[in-house]
């Protein structure tokens, strides 16, 4: 799907942006390590990661707002690390929308053909059109503040499209917008975003939010990409602890590399041992050596204690979340020695199958844990 790998950074003909060992400090504290970032054609790309982590730097970075103190940006195959912004032909759109508040909502999608000078007729055309495809027809003639949130937010996206830019970028453009009316325009902006095949740059620190949108999310932290891949690939093989934990909720569990047999690992966990796929374990370990084994909510079952379960415990609350149930389950564990899991039912049968107060075994999937060796 992806003929190049993108981590690499390296040019091809479908390739619509492309950052080199990208270097930005502010102050001396550094914001961006050596990114180097390859967008795809048509591409819609997450970027995720907690507050501070350089999202924001990254996309001022491509836009032109801010320059990059060592390394390129290419957009299209061409340098533009010394163009300024109107010249890099960048849709924009920010949380905070940055309408201008005196002009009409026409006139503010007109704004950058305007800045082009694009004749008066062709203006009213291609603002019409951006209006349409956003369904704001009608509302023309209004002030920003005469609209509701979610129809300033689509003012900004219309105002970003007509210029038919060569990449959108989108810094949290949903954040000041109610749950329902978020979901809806995830779901529009994506459909727009295929429809035009453009190439789109998306910022959120909701994890809900990117893997339901993106084709690609690339997870930062401190100035790094940790790993950038397709949601599902995240999600089932995170490259890392940091990944692992910030998409999606884990329980970690202690555990001791015991050896390897007939091309499986074999770890030492609770009061017995687990064997796990060898990819599983995304670090070389050697016999005793301490590791923590990663797992799901939805990938630990509770079952009946028999005396092959590696894990047990006693079930202390249950959390009915409308199409899920967590269980929270606490088990003894050599090390930790009490800690509370979290399992995850599709359904409520749970809550009736082990009251709270009962004593269950836990099983895991054990193609679906990921095992890391401790943070320091
Ligand atoms: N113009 C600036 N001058 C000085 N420091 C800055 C500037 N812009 C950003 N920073 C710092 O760079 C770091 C990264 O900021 P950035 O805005 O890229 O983060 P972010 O990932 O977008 O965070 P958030 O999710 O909160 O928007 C932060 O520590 C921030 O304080
Ligand atoms: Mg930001």
């Amino acid at each position: 799907m992806h003929p190049v790998p993108p981590e690499s950074g390296l040019p091809s003909a479908d390739t619509a942006v492309r950052l080199e060992r990208v270097v930005k400090t502010y102050r001396d504290q550094p914001v961006l390590r050596e990114v180097s970032l390859a967008i795809q054609r048509g591409e819609f790309l997450t970027l995720l990661g907690p507050s501070g982590c350089g999202k924001t730097t990254l996309l001022n970075l491509i836009a032109g707002f801010a320059e990059a103190d060592r390394g390129e940006v290419f957009i299209d195959g061409q340098p533009v690390t010394s163009e300024p912004p109107h010249r890099r032909q960048i849709g924009l759109v920010f949380q905070n929308y940055a309408l201008f508040p005196h002009m009409t909502v026409e006139r503010n999608i007109g704004y950058g053909l305007r800045m082009q000078r694009v004749p008066k007729d062709e203006e009213a055309r291609r603002v019409q059109e951006a209006m349409a495809l956003v369904k704001l027809d009608g509302l023309g003639h209004r002030k920003p503040r005469e609209l509701s949130g979610g129809q300033q937010q689509r003012v900004a996206l219309a105002r970003a499209l007509v210029i038919q830019p060569k990449v959108l970028l989108l810094d949290e453009p949903f954040s000041a917008l109610d749950k329902n009316l978020r979901g809806a325009m995830q779901v529009e902006i994506r459909e727009i975003q295929r429809r035009l095949g453009l190439t789109t740059v998306f910022v959120t620190h909701d994890q809900g939010e990117a893997l339901a949108m993106s084709d690609r999310i690339a997870v930062m932290s401190g100035g790094v990409i940790r790993q950038i891949a397709p949601p599902t690939e995240l999600y089932q093989h995170p490259q890392d602890p940091f990944v692992a934990s910030f998409l999606g909720d884990v329980n970690i569990l202690p555990a001791h590399y015991h050896a390897k047999s007939a091309g499986d690992v074999q770890l030492r966990l609770g009061s017995g041992l687990i064997s796990l796929p060898p990819a599983r374990l995304l670090h070389s370990a050697h016999e005793g050596a301490r590791l923590d084994v990663y797992v799901r909510p939805e990938h630990l079952r509770l079952e009946n204690l028999h005396a092959a379960s590696v894990l047990s415990g006693t079930v202390v609350n249950h959390v009915f979340q409308g199409d899920h149930v967590d269980t929270f389950v606490d088990v003894d564990l050599p090390m930790t020695a009490r800690q509370i899991l979290t399992v995850r039912h599709p359904g409520p049968g749970a809550m009736q199958q082990w009251p709270v107060g009962s004593v269950a075994g836990l099983a895991l999937s054990h193609e679906s844990v990921s095992v890391f060796s401790p943070e320091r």
